[in-house]
């Protein structure tokens, strides 16, 4: 075993080359993990005393991706998950839910150390920002193309519908809006929202309860970075990420966890910006055009030329790559390969 690992799915490549997750990247991984779904309730301290009884958990730590611990009744839904509390095996560190929702966070828990991300993170952690954002802010994104909540879902359906019935994350779910419609529509086992800022998680927590249609779903809420999902490498279904993209601190490093996260034929669906200034292929204009991006993208939010996107989802070892655009609208879809022993 060679001790370099493939960077989107850190599997380590052994020396004879086999089929891997990325495929096409061929970081050579062949064993997948079967976890069960299943989350159930415990405290910290009952944790510690009732490891021998524990499930392996969906959830998974996210500072050695090793599947949580727990003990208690299962489930993937709001109920269950506000009373949890998880631990890691391997490294020992408890989490438990913090108001509404599964803090697994690398910095869940901590006293003193406060992590600050880049704007487009940090944005939305801001209590206006979330309480606005299904109240008129969201409507605005109609400007560029976006079709809006109803037609979007639908759109991303279709895409999704190779992995019906599976597990589906909401990455960045933001207020929850799209995981609502997901969970509503019994397409999946369960919908997973997830999102940095603790008040949009609020908010989500929030209107989940006001919908009574929602009552017994399988929705949980989980607060985590897209850059280190607490899944292990190979078990997610599908992953939805609806106006995000151009939010992140490096898109690089989220498309690439998906990846990682995603079973092989998972699919990953998202939706953002493109950028105002078309895309110009005459390689003298390119420089340009980079330019021009980097000048109005800032560290903030990021419009996109579609040719990176592609590029950033075949870079992370995804392949059929497809798209519906609308104006700035572009809703993109691409597929976790299949290795030889899935077929
Ligand atoms: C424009 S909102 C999109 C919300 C919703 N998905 C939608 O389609 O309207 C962008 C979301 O990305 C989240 N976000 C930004 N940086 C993130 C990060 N590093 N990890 C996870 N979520 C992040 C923000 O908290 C925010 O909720």
């Amino acid at each position: 075993m060679g001790l370099l690992s493939c960077p989107p799915c850190l599997v380590l490549r052994p020396t004879r080359p086999r089929p891997c997750l990325c495929s096409p990247l061929r970081c050579a991984n062949s064993s997948r993990l079967s976890v069960k779904s299943t989350l159930t309730y415990s405290n910290t301290d009952q944790i510690e005393k009732d490891d021998a009884k524990s499930q392996v958990e969906l959830l998974s730590c996210p500072i050695c991706f090793e599947p949580l611990m727990r003990k208690g009744p299962s489930g993937i839904n709001q109920s269950s998950i506000s009373r949890s509390a998880f631990k890691c095996n391997y490294c020992k560190k408890a989490f438990s839910s913090r108001d509404v929702f599964l803090d697994l966070t690398v910095t869940a828990g901590l006293k003193e150390y406060e992590e600050v991300l880049p704007s487009g993170t940090e944005l939305f952690r801001n209590p206006l920002v979330s309480f606005v954002y299904e109240r008129g802010w969201r409507q605005n994104f109609a400007r560029s193309g976006f079709p809006g909540p109803d037609e979007e879902v639908k759109l991303a359906q279709e895409f999704l519908k190779p992995t019906g019935g599976g597990i589906l994350l909401d990455v960045s779910c933001g207020s929850g809006l799209f995981s609502r419609r997901f969970a509503k529509s019994d397409a999946y086992s369960a919908v997973i929202g997830l999102d940095f800022s603790e008040n949009m998680l609020r908010q989500a927590h929030d209107l989940i309860r006001q919908d009574r249609a929602l009552a017994n779903r399988n929705l949980a809420l989980v607060r985590a970075d897209v850059a280190r999902l607490p899944f292990a490498t190979g078990t997610v279904d599908a992953v939805h990420a609806g106006a995000a993209l151009h939010c992140w601190p490096s898109p690089s490093s989220g498309v690439a966890e998906i990846s990682r996260i995603l079973k092989p034929g998972g699919v990953f669906v998202a939706t953002t910006f493109l950028s105002p200034v078309a895309d110009l292929r005459i390689g003298a204009l390119k420089p340009l055009q980079q330019a021009y991006r980097r000048v109005t993208s800032g560290s903030s939010l990021r419009y996109w030329i579609e040719a990176e996107l592609e590029d950033l989802c075949a870079a992370c070892g995804f392949i059929e790559y497809r798209k519906v655009r609308r104006n700035k609208f572009i809703m993109l879809c691409a597929t976790k390969p299949k290795t030889s022993e899935d077929d």
